[in-house]
């Protein structure tokens, strides 16, 4: 099969599901039932395009319940996984960038999720332990050996996807994107759009924050990640809150929620290909999938907000 040179080519749905959460890290625990009924969810609501990690999860939790949930149902998902991040014996998150490890992860990623290849292989985040350029051509092999269909990568700033670029063609660049964090403006999404690289935006709904259901008194639980988060901590959450109020007005004028205007926010913008957005039961994808289908209505009133935005 001959191999995209746009994220266009491997036909992703703009809403994606972020399987993140389904491993029950990020804010608690969550049951194989509820992860694989969040996974069927998306599909049946027109959401095609899995993403997932080597890393999500001690032991691969996500890719596992992906196996288990699309069982039956393989073809008709556009699946990502990434290597380059995992954890060490003492339960710490590493990052590596050689080339033998990152083939096991990926063999062990392959083996995980019950399949032969995927479509979508990113490199996960910059590692110090080995140059980048041979990380890349580690990339550029498993490319040729049909292992994946396309690759793409994450976390790295213009300087470094010049340098992958240069030893492996890619075709996705996954980064932080959603209405209150924007760094990627400066830099990382015009060189994307000059250079074809479909942005794929993860924590598009500023990890819960942007649906709007949080108030300032809330109390995180100690196994929620959100607890140690500059986004919910200090004067941040005091303003993080009052956009939320901003959007809830516009939202309630368009007739749809404020998830479903911060993800049509983030995938109307110019070089956006894909939204990845966690969910950790059925509804919350449902919802959130809309977006999709409401997107261009909205982006007039987002424009008009997005004008008169206070910094
Ligand atoms: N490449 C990278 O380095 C990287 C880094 C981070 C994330 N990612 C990817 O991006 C994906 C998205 O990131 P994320 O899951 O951390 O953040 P997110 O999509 O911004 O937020 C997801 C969380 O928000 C809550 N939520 C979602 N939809 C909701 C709804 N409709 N109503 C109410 N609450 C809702 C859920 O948590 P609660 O129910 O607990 O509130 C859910 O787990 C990840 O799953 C992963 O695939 C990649």
């Amino acid at each position: 099969m001959k191999t995209p040179t746009t994220i266009s080519e491997l036909g992703i749905s703009p809403v994606a599901l972020g399987c993140w959460p389904l491993a029950g890290i990020t804010s608690g625990a969550i049951t194989e039932e509820q992860a694989v009924a969040v996974i069927h969810t998306a599909l049946d609501t027109g959401v095609n395009h899995l993403d997932t990690a080597y890393a999500y999860g001690r032991d691969g939790e996500s890719e596992r319940l992906i196996a288990r949930a699309i069982s039956g149902r393989r073809g008709q998902v556009v699946l990502a996984t990434k290597v380059g991040v995992y954890w060490d014996e003492s339960g710490a998150l590493k990052l590596t960038g050689k080339p033998d490890l990152l083939r096991r992860h990926f063999e062990e990623s392959l083996r995980r999720l019950e399949t032969d290849a995927v479509e979508l292989l990113y490199f996960h985040a910059p590692a110090e332990d080995a140059p980048l350029a041979e990380s890349a051509r580690l990339f550029r092999d498993l490319l040729a050996e049909g292992k994946t269909r396309a690759v793409g990568v994450s976390n790295l700033s213009v300087a470094q996807m010049e340098t992958f670029a240069a030893e492996c063609p890619f075709v996705a660049c996954q980064v932080r994107y959603n209405w209150l964090q924007r760094e990627i403006e400066a830099d990382i999404l015009p060189w994307c759009r000059a250079h074809n690289v479909g942005v794929v935006a993860y924590e598009p709904l500023a990890m819960g924050l942007l649906t709007g259901k949080f108030t300032r008194d809330h109390v995180f639980p100690p196994d929620d990640w959100r607890r140690q988060s500059p986004l919910f901590t200090g004067e941040a959450w005091t303003r993080n809150l009052a956009e939320v109020e901003r959007l809830r007005a516009v939202a309630a004028r368009s007739g749809c929620s404020v998830a479903q205007l911060a993800v049509a926010w983030t995938i109307s913008r110019p070089g956006v290909a894909a939204a990845l957005c966690g969910a950790k039961r059925p509804d919350q994808i449902r919802e959130t999938a809309r977006a999709m289908f409401i997107a261009e209505s909205f982006i007039a009133q987002i424009e008009a907000l997005e004008n008169g935005k206070l910094q």
